[in-house]
């Protein structure tokens, strides 16, 4: 059964001794010592020893980033254990987003197997894994909510939805935390980016975001809220404005929201270089002033840039800061570390050698990179391609053979010669029978010249069947790599029409960091696998399910529109007063010269694509057929702070035995601010055998039915609940219930 409500906060007391070292500690500190903790730097040009060193031993500061090699690591632990002021063990942070060595799926893939468990076993063997060098803090789970595919960090997200975000990014936090901070295999995990930087206007990194104090509170903050409960120990701040307000400077959310509401205890941490950039912004008149709004809003370490240590020390002497703001920071960042472990054993995590793809994290990154696979189409049972006949297979593409390429973004430390391409994994299945013929076709997946498509069609020719793998390299989504064009780069749309001219099956396995779009594709194409980046086991991944050894389970976790210009597209949208019709269909082309002035379609919609997206939140097919049957709800009246069952009969009635992840969406039909047409508010993955039944449950409070709103928090509303239950968010098994006051 699945419950939709949140874990309570879980604020644990520290031991007495810990305040003791720590109030020792600041008794005995000079406020330059103090500033220093407050002060992240990575090691620039040369040895680390060297850059770093002299900033250590003399207390300047207090954490690093982008060392990972353990010896260095453990080097400069011991200048600050044994050389420094105090002593002080060091913050040793790194971008394990999706993996360290052995790479999980990018996390808008992880997304896709809408299975916590997964995610959370594969931020345990990252960690593992980064723990083995001496990192002791990674700047993930990423958890800003995601409608605009045309933005790079989309890649880094866990999609659209609030729920399932809040789902995910619990799971990831605890995943890194496992064991407890003080466990010499975990690492310190960061809520991040707080807040709204998903928003950005146009998909554009780092560009500005509008978003109401409805939409904040009802959209981008409650993942934050999800990973503060689930005991993240740190969380960084957003590079963007949030209303005229950079989120680095925003007091009223970092220490009215996140620390006094929220009982946040953790450290705050700048985002790269975020607090001079309050200059750029226009909202600091200098650096002085930046460092001053950054530590009164309650950013207690600056990541990358030094206006702390270079301007705080003279704003508490002027009296603009007190020290007893400064010491809040610095007592915060030494219980981290006493937390971590750091003042018992500095060295707790630096092992003699890093832990490279082992087994078992190979065999978590197989198991989230095969469940992230989502089956988008399937045409006359296309898929699965069977060995029995030892097919001759055409592997064409840019993005068959690149190992690299399908680790996807933020991968400083993956191994990529670990990784299993498509090729390699097709290759593999045939080798007892069946023949493989490649082509690349195009050397990048933005190549232009079309010399190596006409090379392709006449080895493809040749084929029983065609798998084309296409897509984006992993630099064309990430940090910085936002896209205002998000089709299937270069010449992959002509390669396609080419290799449907041939008359023979034609598969397409896409991996794009993104949602890309596939209007003027997807009619070519018999099968599409949609793969994300998916990681060091991706090609084997995909393999087995090309073949049929696992089902594709995997469900879209954001909206694939049809055409660029319809972004933002998202199912969880407000009805509006004038909703298209589903029947409407675009009729640009039917309009006739001097047509007379009519509102055309009197809805919300274009007049030159169909309003629907191409796939829609929570799509995804499988080797077998779902009917979803039979719902009934334990009571059709309840009363706030009560729960309501709703029980579902899930068949299988495909001939293979299969997983499906069945989807409950609620709507507040009727309320005092217009509220979305759904909402996700629980997810179970069941597997059925084929041609068995069997009855899913779902347990709903009304607390998942609340809203927030300005002025009274947030409050349920009295009346008629809709509920639908499915394979997707176009579901159609449907009941209501009524909440009653009183
Ligand atoms: C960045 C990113 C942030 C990352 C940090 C450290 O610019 O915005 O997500 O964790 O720098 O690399």
């Amino acid at each position: 059964m699945t419950t939709t409500s949140q874990p309570a906060t879980n604020k644990s007391a520290k031991p007495t001794d810990q305040n003791d070292t720590i109030e020792r500690l600041l008794a005995a500190m000079s406020l330059e010592e103090k500033i220093g903790q407050m002060s992240l730097a990575q090691p620039g040009e040369g040895p680390p020893e060297k850059t770093l060193g002299p900033l250590i031993r003399s207390g300047k500061i207090g954490a690093i980033i982008n060392v990972v090699d353990p010896q260095t690591i453990r080097e400069l632990q011991r200048m600050a254990s044994e050389e420094s002021p105090h002593g002080i063990p060091l913050l040793v942070g790194r971008d394990v987003i999706h993996g360290f060595k052995t790479v999980m799926p990018i996390p808008l893939g992880q997304a896709a197997t809408w299975n916590p468990q997964v995610i959370q076993e594969g931020a345990a063997r990252a960690a593992e894994e980064a723990a083995s060098v001496g990192i002791n803090w990674t700047y993930a789970p990423m958890m800003d909510i995601a409608r605009d595919p045309r933005w790079g960090r989309i890649a880094e997200s866990f999609g659209e939805d609030v729920y399932l975000s809040c789902e995910l990014a619990a799971a990831m936090v605890k995943g890194f935390q496992t064991g407890g901070l003080d466990s010499p295999t975990s690492v310190a995990a960061c809520a991040k980016h707080f807040v709204g930087y998903g928003a950005a206007e146009s998909g554009r990194d780092y560009a500005t975001t509008n978003i109401s104090e409805h939409e904040l509170h009802n959209v981008y903050l409650p993942p934050f809220k999800a990973a503060v409960e689930a005991g993240v120990a740190s969380v960084m701040t957003s590079f963007s404005d949030l209303d005229g307000i950079p989120a680095t400077a925003h007091e009223s959310l970092l220490r009215g929201l996140l620390r006094e509401q929220w009982s946040f205890e953790g450290i705050v941490v700048s985002d790269w270089h975020s607090i001079p950039e309050l200059c750029t912004h226009g909202f600091s008149g200098d650096e002085a002033d930046a460092a001053i709004q950054s530590v009164r809003a309650g950013v207690d370490l600056e990541m990358a840039s030094e206006t702390y240590n270079a301007n705080l020390p003279e704003a508490v002497a002027s009296g603009a800061v007190s020290e007893a703001l400064i010491d809040e920071s610095v007592r915060r960042l030494l219980q981290l570390k006493m937390d971590l472990g750091l003042f018992a054993d500095p060295y707790l995590r630096s092992t003699d050698q890093a832990t490279g793809p082992q087994g078992e994290a190979k065999e978590t990154c197989y198991q989230a990179a095969v469940e992230s696979l989502v089956l988008l189409k399937n045409d006359n049972k296309t898929l699965p391609l069977s060995n029995d006949r030892k097919p001759k297979v055409a592997v064409i593409g840019p993005l068959a053979e690149a190992g690299y390429e399908q680790l996807g973004t933020w991968i400083f430390d993956g191994d990529p010669s670990q990784s299993i391409s498509a090729l390699a994994a097709i290759r593999d299945h045939l080798k007892d029978g069946g023949e493989v013929l490649y082509d690349r076709a195009l050397e990048t997946s933005r190549s232009r010249d079309s010399e190596g498509i006409e090379r392709a069609g006449q080895l493809a020719s040749q084929a029983d069947v065609i798998v084309l793998c296409l897509g984006e390299e992993s630099i064309l989504s990430g940090e910085a790599h936002s896209r205002a064009n998000i089709d299937l780069p270069g010449a992959q749309v002509e390669l396609v029409h080419k290799m449907r001219e041939l008359g023979k099956p034609v598969v397409a396995v896409i991996m794009a960091g993104r949602p890309l779009t596939l209007s003027n594709v997807i009619d070519q194409l018999d099968a599409v696998i949609y793969a994300w980046h998916p990681g060091t086991m991706g090609g084997t991944a995909i393999a087995d399910v090309l073949f049929g050894q696992v089902a594709p389970s995997g469900k879209l976790p954001v909206t694939f529109p049809r055409a660029v210009g319809q972004i933002p597209i998202y199912y969880n949208a407000k009805n509006t007063g004038k909703p298209p019709t589903p029947e409407l269909v675009t009729y640009i082309d039917d309009i006739p010269v001097e047509a007379p002035q009519t509102s055309l379609g009197m809805s919300a919609f274009h007049l030159d694509v169909d309003h629907r997206p191409l796939f829609v939140f929570g799509h995804g097919l499988s080797y077998t057929e779902f009917s979803y049957q039979n719902m009934t709800l334990s009571r059709s009246v309840i009363h706030p702070g009560e729960s309501i069952d709703i029980r579902v009969d899930l068949a299988n009635i495909g001939d293979r035995d299969a997983t499906e992840i069945a989807q409950l969406y609620v709507r507040d039909p009727v309320a005092s601010l217009t509220r979305p047409v759904r909402e996700l508010k629980g997810f179970q993955r069941i597997q059925v055998a084929a041609g068995s039944t069997q009855t899913i449950e779902f347990r709903l409070h009304t607390d998942a039915l609340k809203f927030y709103k300005q002025g009274q928090g947030w409050i349920i509303e009295p009346g008629l609940f809709e509920i639908w239950v499915g394979g997707d968010s176009n579901a159609s098994l449907h009941a209501t219930f009524e909440v009653v006051d009183g």
